[in-house]
């Protein structure tokens, strides 16, 4: 890529795809392609085929995507399976069609079997049943991963998926029906500790509702009162999280200095060329939601409502492929809670 290359990122507006924008820019290039979803929705493919056809991207960053929560994937099972299949199939059949030098998919680490071994390597890929939860996003982002792969096979294009583990960071969806983990918890403590401190016009501001007892009311359905936040199982499950800043160094990273040549393992049958991005360090929720009070400054209690799910118990990424391809994180996960809080309480 040079600094003039015109680079398409699609889901600019998002957690990640904001994030390599502003990395992009950084770097200084200059040449750089958008689209909002309602100027062109990604799941339409005569509008993807025109866009194609006129703007001739020579690097695509594939970071559009439906992306929700674990009720959210359970229940718009049908939802995430076709709009993740359409979008991903008309950006990498077009990127081919227009000779894209080289695209960057995202999927994500739901691909892996449920029971993986800890952490989970690129080979645990398609070596036992899926999470039932999120299983219809998982095939589509499985299908991604076949498609670049397939596409490289039979066409010669040069086109790289990535697996995140967990993301978060600026512009993270914050909507407490809606949002991951640790963005809903910074919210509810955030929200519980002006509750103790009778803050009433904040908290309106930052639901957007018209009064206190609206206010109050919709957060005791989420278990936010002024002397505590409720949370969702034991506390014991494990989870990784990545800044989203460092997600989209990696993404560029990969984009400038590594092809898909770089992913093969040197058998004879080429698949799982996917690269795990990651910290390889987890957490349990108990010590996350504790990191999170401290931060908030919220002096409360945390009450685990053992009677909710738990889902899996650990949730690792071995990135050792990653690492030896020469990328590693910067921003700890301290650090990075610090600065979502701060980008939080900015926006307000
Ligand atoms: N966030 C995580 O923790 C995480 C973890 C692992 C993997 N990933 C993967 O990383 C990628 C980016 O995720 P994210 O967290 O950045 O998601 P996000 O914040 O929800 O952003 C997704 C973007 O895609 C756009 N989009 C969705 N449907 C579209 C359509 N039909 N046409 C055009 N644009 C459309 C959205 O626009 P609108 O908002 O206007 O619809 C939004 O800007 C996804 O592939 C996701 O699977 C994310």
């Amino acid at each position: 890529m040079n600094k003039d290359s015109k680079i398409y990122v699609a889901g600019h507006r998002g957690l990640v795809g904001s994030a390599i924008l502003k990395n992009l820019e950084s770097k200084g290039y200059r040449n750089l392609l958008t689209r909002t979803h309602s100027d062109l929705d990604l799941t339409n493919q005569e509008s993807v085929s025109q866009f194609f056809d006129k703007e001739k991207p020579e690097y695509v960053f594939l970071a559009a995507a439906k992306v929700g929560g674990i009720v959210a994937n359970n229940t718009y099972r049908a939802d995430f399976i076709y709009h993740n299949l359409m979008i991903q199939n008309n950006v990498i059949h077009n990127s081919y069609l227009n000779k894209v030098k080289k695209l960057l998919f995202l999927g994500s680490t739901c691909i892996y079997p449920k029971d993986a071994d800890q952490p989970m390597s690129e080979d645990s890929l398609l070596t036992g049943a899926l999470e039932y939860t999120n299983e219809p996003y998982a095939i589509s982002k499985i299908a991604g991963i076949k498609m670049c792969e397939s596409y490289n096979l039979q066409y010669g294009t040069n086109y790289i998926s990535v697996m995140p583990t967990n993301l978060y960071g600026p512009n993270d969806n914050f909507d407490l029906e809606k949002s991951h983990v640790l963005p809903a918890l910074i919210k509810k403590m955030h929200l519980a500790k002006l509750l103790s401190e009778n803050n009433k016009e904040q908290i309106i501001k930052d639901l957007s509702l018209e009064n206190f007892e609206d206010a109050k009311e919709y957060l005791l359905q989420f278990g936010v009162t002024a002397e505590s936040v409720e949370i969702w199982g034991s506390g014991k499950p494990k989870r990784e999280f990545l800044w989203s800043e460092d997600m989209a160094d990696a993404c560029v990273f990969i984009m400038e200095k590594r092809d898909f040549k770089d992913t093969l393992s040197g058998s004879d049958e080429i698949r799982n060329t996917h690269i795990n991005i990651g910290t390889g360090k987890d957490i349990s929720i108990k010590e996350l939601a504790e990191t999170i009070k401290d931060t908030v400054g919220f002096t409360g209690k945390l009450i685990f409502n053992s009677d909710k799910p738990d889902g899996t118990m650990r949730k690792l990424t071995d990135v050792s492929k990653l690492h030896d391809l020469g990328w590693n994180h910067r921003i700890e996960l301290k650090e990075g809670i610090n600065k979502m809080y701060e980008w939080y309480v900015g926006k307000q």
